[in-house]
């Protein structure tokens, strides 16, 4: 049974050429010469801190929708899907190099007069209950083996962004302080700019499924979470394998973002390089098999920069109506369910690799595009796929040549 529940009030703008106008994108960006569209699927089934959430994804790519749908199935009992993350805290920071001697503590003096500063910019951010945090002076060294060494200092500064990803707000800022920090330190003002390494505003999900729920085919539920356990422990030991895995976490998350208008580069940025924290690139995911309560335990802790108030979903009627049909509350909701969908993205993925493995599933997928691409028309796709996937000849000449045979 899938547990959708459209909503079903007027103004949800799905239309076939997405909902944007060219003039609305001539305003988005230079040099518009069109559109480009990609379907939007809508993920079932996903009980998020006990509440039932329709997921909106944008992607390309076959077996995404259907495997968090699938995977959101399995994890609906005993409780779904538990989620929380961070407040909206992004970092700013400024760099000063060539600075007179003791200026980190210059600045460190000056560090209250800095925040009042600061806070000032955006003072409509604290009414809406955000704000600025604090600032940590750090003085770093650039200092490549075979190069002269070079010591700058940066401040950073951390705001909570509240509902906005926070881009232009932290710049602003950052722009702002350089100015006092350069005649505070004497030192040059270099780059004045958030970092994408958000890892003040993470979103944390965890899962717990019984294994019984996972079984497959011939294999009992308790050999594939072993399965999906190893599978994971080989992207701990491996950043070969962990840059996979990780894959497969972001086509769920980016699908997400896109569908709500979200800037995705910045929330690769920040995931991959929180993926390498420890030194070694990791899973952004943990899997790991309970003998004693016999149940399978995910987690996943991903860094979030998302907004619901700015950027293209003021102007993108798609965008308004996927965040609408998820039921996104905030930046910090939208978070958590994006966290949500990344670790059951990485469940079906590690599920079928544990068990069937991939192309299983993919191929049929696939078949479905080779069918179209060959000319199928709807009513003939379902027997094109059929004959594709008998025959494990997916090519477009033998789509072609069955729907020859349909024709004849
Ligand atoms: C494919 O888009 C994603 C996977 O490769 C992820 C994984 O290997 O875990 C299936």
């Amino acid at each position: 049974m899938s547990h959708a529940g459209l909503p079903s009030e007027a103004g949800l703008a799905f239309t076939p050429e997405g909902g944007l106008s060219l003039p609305v994108a001539d305003a988005m960006i230079e040099n518009v010469v069109g559109l480009f569209a990609l379907p939007t699927g809508v993920a079932v089934n996903l009980r998020l801190n006990g509440e039932d959430r329709l997921v909106p994804m944008v992607v390309e790519e076959p077996s995404v929708v259907a495997a968090v749908s699938n995977m959101a199935r399995l994890t609906r009992e005993p409780v779904g899907i538990e989620a929380e993350c961070d407040d909206s805290v992004m970092i700013g920071q400024v760099q000063l190099s060539r600075c007179r001697d003791g200026a980190a503590e210059a600045i460190r003096a000056e560090l209250p007069r800095l925040m009042t500063l600061a806070a000032g910019v955006h003072p409509q951010l604290a009414e809406l209950g955000g704000g600025l945090r604090g600032m940590d002076v750090r003085e770093l060294r650039y200092d490549e083996p075979g190069f002269e060494p070079e010591p700058m200092i940066v401040l950073h500064f951390y705001l909570d962004c509240v509902d906005a990803m926070g881009a232009n707000m932290v710049n602003t800022i950052a722009e702002r302080l350089a100015p006092e920090l350069a005649a505070i330190t004497g030192g040059d003002v270099g780059l004045r700019i958030l970092s994408n390494l958000a890892d003040r505003r993470v979103a944390r999900a965890r899962v717990e499924i019984p294994a019984a729920r996972l079984s497959q085919d011939e294999l009992d539920g308790r050999e594939v979470a072993e399965g999906i356990a190893a599978a994971w422990r080989f992207a701990y030991a491996d950043p070969y394998r962990a840059t996979t895995h990780n894959k497969g976490v972001m086509n769920g998350i980016d699908a997400v973002a896109l569908a709500t208008g979200t800037d995705w580069r910045a929330i690769e940025a920040g995931a991959h390089a929180y993926a390498a924290r420890s030194g070694q690139y990791r899973p952004l995911t943990t899997w790991r098999y309970h003998a004693e309560s016999d149940r399978l335990r995910g987690d996943i802790a991903v860094p979030m920069q998302v907004g619901t108030v700015s950027g293209a979903i003021r102007v993108h009627p798609t965008v308004q109506a996927n965040l609408r049909l998820a039921g996104v509350r905030g930046a910090r909701d939208l978070s958590m369910l994006m966290a949500a969908v990344g670790l059951v993205q990485n469940l079906g993925a590690l599920r079928a690799l544990a068990t069937e493995g991939i192309q299983h599933g993919h191929m049929r997928m696939h078949a479905r595009s080779v069918a179209i691409g060959a000319g199928a028309s709807p009513t003939e796709l379902g027997a094109v796929v059929h004959a594709l996937c008998e025959s494990h000849d997916f090519t477009v000449e033998r789509a072609r040549r069955a729907i020859e045979a349909l024709r004849a």
